[in-house]
């Protein structure tokens, strides 16, 4: 089943009216508690959040948005950029919440839940600091060794606790990239990386070719794998950024005038060739639906949009 927010709202509205009719004719309406329960949507700032039991992996606790505090009940997973975690996962040893710079810089949450009985109790909880945060740049330096680079002014670098797509951050692995999804890519989907070294087998500069003025190119396509060379392109590894790279990104303000990425897509055309594996896919959008067979209500459909990284054959 799947509600629009029009619907929604129109149902709102519709309980707006009936209310302010009632009101009209009786004027005798209480202020609150016309139903119980009733349902509630906050996207707002974090105020504060506690975990119940630091004990118990499972522990609910409290989350304060814009100065309403929401119940959170035992076992509720928060659902993050890249990944979702237990509650008690977003606390530390001595019960402090992992989100770096809370009070400084604006981490928002997005809750759907229940009020009963006068309690706000949330069911789905989402997690990120500024949600519309998306930032775009030329890259116009890289340390190989930090894995720390520069997007004009910003110092930015990958959160990338397994080092998937570079050297190794742990500092705050709640705010990831995805390393198995990847959520740093070139626009066509191909993962892109940050050298380790100059001669890193996992993010080779022998990976990005170059014109014939010795400039990284922007758009190629990868050769069939079956004919790769020693040391010549490789379409089943990464592809490293180098200087020069237009960049659009995501990340999470971290102490130290860092901005630690979870998102990052490169302005490059890297393609593998017709016909051949692998192939990688991105997805700018997609919408889910569950078809009911009640002609009443509202019927949608699966659909994405996504874009392949591969030449589809000449017909
Ligand atoms: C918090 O812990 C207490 C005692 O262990 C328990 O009664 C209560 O239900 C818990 N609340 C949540 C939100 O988990
Ligand atoms: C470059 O980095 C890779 C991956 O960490 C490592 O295996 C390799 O030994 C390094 N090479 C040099 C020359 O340091």
């Amino acid at each position: 089943m799947f509600f629009s927010l029009r619907a929604l709202f129109q149902r709102a509205l519709a309980l707006v009216v009936l209310a302010n009719v009632v009101h009209c004719q009786t004027q005798t309406v209480a202020q609150t508690g016309t139903y119980d329960p009733s349902p509630f949507n906050f996207i707002g700032t974090i105020d504060a959040m506690t975990l119940n039991n630091t004990v118990d992996p499972l522990a609910g606790g409290t989350i304060t948005v814009n100065g309403f505090l929401i119940t959170v009940p035992k076992n509720l997973l928060v659902t993050l950029p890249s990944i979702t975690c237990a509650w008690s996962e977003m606390f530390d040893a001595t019960g402090a919440p992992q989100l770096p710079l809370l009070g400084q810089v604006s981490w928002e949450a997005t809750i759907w839940g229940n009020e009963v009985h006068g309690e706000l109790i949330a069911g789905l909880v989402f997690i990120v600091q500024e949600s519309v945060q998306f930032l775009q740049g030329f890259i116009t330096a890289i340390d190989y060794t930090t894995g720390h680079f520069m997007v004009e002014n910003t110092e930015v670098v990958l959160n990338d606790p397994l080092g998937r797509f570079g050297p190794v951050y742990t500092d705050n692995p709640l705010w990831t990239v995805d390393p198995d999804n990847p959520s740093v890519t070139a626009a066509t989907g191909y993962p892109v990386c940050i050298p380790r070294n100059t001669t890193d087998p996992e993010c080779p500069l022998t990976n990005r070719p170059k014109d014939s003025d010795g400039l990284y190119l922007t758009a190629f396509t990868m050769p069939d794998p079956a004919l790769v060379t020693a040391g010549g392109l490789d379409p089943r590894i990464m592809v490293p950024l180098v200087v020069g790279d237009y960049v659009t990104y995501s990340g999470t303000k971290v102490p130290g005038d860092l901005l630690a990425i979870y998102f990052l897509q490169a302005n490059l055309g890297i393609y593998t060739a017709p016909g051949t594996k692998p192939a990688y896919i991105t997805c700018a959008a997609a919408q889910y639906a569950i078809v009911v067979p009640d002609p009443t209500v509202e019927v949608d459909e699966t659909r994405s949009c996504s874009f392949a990284a591969f030449v589809l054959l000449q017909p």
